[in-house]
């Protein structure tokens, strides 16, 4: 039997399910560096303090630092009947050290310890999403930019929808940068919340502070946080951190979906949109015709978990009482997962969607169906004095007839023109074009090219 750390009140050993369920180490070896980064400033701090003799301090540093080459190196055995990764890693420490590694101990309790070990890993997950985010949007204002001209010169024009209907005419580029927008305020709510995690909960003891003569002031800075959290009880007690970080993965990986569902949907034969590259698709192993978008698939389909993991988190912090409790060890996974997941789309996205090829005279026809430009017809007859709603009245008459005769509305004549309404003449055929429509949109926001040109590069600006 393993000696436990905690052994002394104890006369039996511990029943061996208990230790099977209670271990995290199996999950919690992912926070090997933070901790060893954590021991590290702490044995510092209680060195400075002269709560540990220089010599203390020199062979807790040096076997920490051999053992974090080990870990490194994949030479670190973990063991279950040890817990969770901060009792195995300072049983190690005595093996190589003696028993003055249990003076590392000193002013520190586990439950400040895995608070900054997650506050940390956290912290620099956030950061990282946030980077991954920035390269995402990075290269969908460069998407938006490109198709600005495409291969005919012409801006490439699509159907926007709603209800997934056709609506309006707008730029591809338009659309791209709708996605930069979403993911630019994805990137600052990681950038957000991780400046709220940039407090050291280390110092905190178990749950009240320590007699101790520490500098929590010291260790925060030694492990690049801006400052020590405020109230020992919400340093050991809080997940908040966590939940946030959650929610910001599931928001991020909400809008992942949705882009993944308009490429799955816009690959179609179909639609015909775009084609996703080779490196990206995969086959079938019974059609030979297939190129599936499992990419894209995927990515819509694991945003179910990345909720999955919010919703487990906040279950387990639900009612729970001040301050730390174990059931706080279940808020390691699932951000774990929510982070791998992330990254790993985030990255997928990165490299596939430079390489993806819009087909613009496909989406340009697929823009003039629909009577997508009736909303303009409408606009021409209210721009010579008729009121919006009977305009709107008219246009709706016309599309009418056009669709029983499955006709468009550019090619109705002067007479059927004037019957609909006195004040409709044949000049606005010119209005009615794709392009025409598309352009016309020069609100703020809109879609118009000379808008979308200036939004492309605001956003290059922002980048
Ligand atoms: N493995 C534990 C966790 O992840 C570390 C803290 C244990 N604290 C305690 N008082 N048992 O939460």
């Amino acid at each position: 039997m393993t000696k436990k750390l905690w052994g002394g009140r104890f006369q039996e050993a511990t029943d061996k399910l208990v230790e099977v369920f209670n271990a995290s180490v199996t999950f919690d070896q992912k926070l090997a560096e933070q901790d060893i980064r954590g021991s590290l400033a702490h044995v510092a701090m209680l060195g400075k303090q002269g709560i540990l003799q220089p010599e203390e301090v020199t062979q807790i540093t040096e076997g920490l630092n051999s053992i974090l080459e080990d870990i490194r190196a994949g030479n670190f055995e973990w063991s279950v009947s040890l817990e969770d990764v901060h009792m195995n890693i300072e049983s190690r420490l005595r093996d190589r050290i003696g028993p003055v590694a249990g003076k590392l101990h000193t002013a520190r309790s586990r439950n400040d310890q895995v608070a900054t070990d997650f506050r940390l890993f956290t912290k620099e997950a956030a950061l990282e999403l946030a980077d991954l985010l920035h390269g995402l949007r990075t290269v969908m204002v460069l998407e938006a930019e490109k198709h600005l001209t495409s291969d005919e010169g012409q801006p490439v024009i699509m159907p926007g929808y709603t209800h997934l209907q056709v609506a309006q005419p707008i730029l591809l580029s338009h659309w791209f940068l709708a996605y930069v927008e979403m993911l630019e305020r994805d990137e600052s709510r990681f950038r957000d919340a991780a400046k709220r995690m940039d407090e050291s909960p280390l110092g905190a003891g178990a749950l009240a502070g320590t007699p101790w003569p520490i500098d929590r002031f010291a260790t925060a800075e030694a492990l690049g946080f801006a400052r020590p959290t405020r109230n020992s009880l919400d340093s050991v007690g809080s997940r908040d951190f966590a939940l946030e970080f959650l929610a910001a993965c599931s928001i991020a990986t909400a809008h992942l979906s949705r882009l993944s569902e308009e490429l799955i949907l816009y690959s179609t034969f179909e639609f015909g949109f775009l084609t996703l590259p080779d490196s990206h698709t995969t086959g079938s192993s019974i059609m030979p015709q297939k190129k599936n978008p499992d990419v894209s698939e995927l990515s819509r389909g694991k945003a179910g978990r990345v909720f999955g993991d919010l919703m487990a988190l906040l279950t387990v912090v639900k009612g729970t009482p001040l301050a730390y409790n174990k059931d706080f060890q279940e808020d390691k996974e699932p951000v774990f997962d929510a982070f791998e997941t992330l990254a790993i789309i985030l990255q997928l996205h990165i490299d596939m969607m430079p390489k993806a090829k819009w087909h613009a005279k496909v989406t340009r026809r697929a823009a003039q169906r629909g009577y997508s430009t009736a909303t303009d017809l409408a606009d021409y007859l209210a721009r010579k004095g008729l009121p919006f709603r009977e305009a709107h009245e008219v246009a709706g008459e016309l599309v009418h007839l056009c669709v029983s005769q499955d006709r468009q509305l550019w090619d109705l004549t002067e007479e059927e023109l004037k019957n609909a309404h006195e004040l409709l003449t044949s000049d606005v055929a010119q209005y009615l074009t794709v392009e025409s429509s598309a352009n016309a949109r020069l609100s703020y926001g809109g879609t118009g090219l000379e808008r979308v040109r200036e939004a492309v590069q605001d956003a290059k600006e922002r980048l």
